[in-house]
């Protein structure tokens, strides 16, 4: 789908997808963050859009604003800063907002007509200049195509308290891989996103600078040269990961994949933080995405282990389990660090398997050191710790 040129377009299933991924993330965040004792927190939609769909769903920002007025008041100040380039979307959005009616005090707007990396300079400028820490800042990063260079994205994650979640359009990429027959010849893909008058304007060369500038590295043109789309597919999943982790710094990246109902993939959503509590968060706002019939919804981890969220975790985690430690000994801690930060699963779910393990014949666990008085099937003590049968 070419970026529409409107002030306000239709939701899409998938985009519905993405907003109740965000939603209950959000919903998560908005509570438990104030009970750290912050001064303020901030949410900051880098590109919020128009507030509203054109069926009157509401937006990004507005999502997020609900969730806020939804709650009780807190002493933390909630920022919300929401970026927006166009100017008839900025007015959109200026009245969506407005429609809210007077915000109690502790929350507070800022709509920014401003491009994402200028909105975060700004932002982050007042915090540096009095050598303060930047407040809990949970970024969204939503544009149509692959016009965010990483290095901004790198930039938002050098900030420990700042997390992100981003949309990597893939399907954006696919159509420059595979462009359409009719568009092949300008190259011209991108009309709305399209960089300023100072770059080169357009065509093959342009694009490329773009993926190059957002990958943060050349090595997309390698991956792409696959003839096999599933490959390229995880080739370029991995490079972008793999970027997060290495030169963004970021401790847990989890990915998720959307695709729809011709089974080909839409959007990944990449998360990266450096809160422990947050992937869980996040991990939990997965597993309770409906996906419905229009397209599924998936951890993007493995190829070859697909998790669908919604589904029952069937033998999927004892075989990860398995692959891990088989041969090793581990507390029950170190297991469900494995868990949260390498595979799609929860803590929730973990402790089930440990148990089918410890029950089967031959039992595939024992029991190394426990607690005084442990009932057998119980792994409550984190520091318990279990041997995995070779
Ligand atoms: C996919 S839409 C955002 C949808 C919105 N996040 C939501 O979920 O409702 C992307 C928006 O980013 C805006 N935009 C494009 N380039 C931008 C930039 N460099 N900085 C800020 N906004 C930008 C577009 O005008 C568009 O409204």
């Amino acid at each position: 789908m070419a970026p529409p040129r409107s002030t306000v377009w239709a939701l899409d299933p998938h985009t519905r997808a993405k907003h109740a991924i965000l939603r209950r993330y959000l919903q998560a965040w908005q509570v438990i963050l104030p009970k750290g004792g912050f001064q303020e927190i901030a949410y900051f939609d880098g590109f919020a859009g128009p507030g509203s769909y054109s069926g009157g769903e509401d937006g990004s920002p507005i999502i997020a604003l609900r969730i806020a007025l939804g709650l009780p008041a807190t002493p933390t100040r909630i920022r919300f800063v929401f970026v927006e380039k166009d100017a008839r979307r900025v007015e959109a959005l200026n009245t969506a907002v407005a429609s809210l009616g007077t915000l109690p005090a502790h929350i507070d707007v800022q709509i920014v007509p401003s491009d994402f990396e200028t909105a975060f300079a700004d932002f982050v400028r007042p915090y540096e200049a009095r050598r303060a820490p930047l407040p809990p800042t949970f970024a969204f990063i939503d544009p149509f195509g692959y016009s965010v260079p990483f290095s901004i994205v790198q930039k938002v994650l050098s900030y420990p308290s700042c997390e992100v979640l981003l949309n990597f359009m893939y399907e954006e990429i696919n159509r420059f891989i595979n462009p359409p027959k009719e568009k092949q010849q300008s190259g011209n893909l991108f009309e709305e996103e399209q960089p300023g008058p100072q770059t080169p304007a357009s065509g093959r060369p342009a694009l490329e600078a773009r993926l190059d500038s957002f990958f943060g590295s050349v090595d997309w043109r390698v991956a792409i040269k696959s003839d096999v789309a599933a490959e390229r597919n995880r080739l370029l999943h991995d490079l972008y990961s793999r970027q997060l982790k290495v030169r963004a710094a970021a401790k847990y990246v989890r990915s998720f994949q959307m695709k729809n109902d011709r089974d080909v993939t839409d959007y990944f959503l990449f998360f990266a933080t450096k809160n422990r509590l947050g992937l869980q968060k996040m991990k939990e706002a997965m597993w309770r995405v409906d996906a419905g019939g229009e397209f599924t919804f998936s951890d993007a981890t493995d190829p070859n282990q697909t998790v669908l969220f919604g589904e029952p975790t069937g033998d999927a985690l004892r075989k990860q389990l398995v692959n891990r430690f088989a041969g090793t000994r581990a507390t029950v801690a170190e297991v469900a660090e494995f868990v949260l930060a390498e595979t799609a699963f929860r803590e929730t779910h973990f402790k089930r398997v440990l148990k089918e393990l410890e029950k089967a014949t031959p039992p595939a666990l024992s029991i190394v050191r426990a607690p005084a008085g442990r009932k057998s099937g119980t792994y409550a003590s984190e520091d318990m710790l279990l041997e995995f049968t070779k």
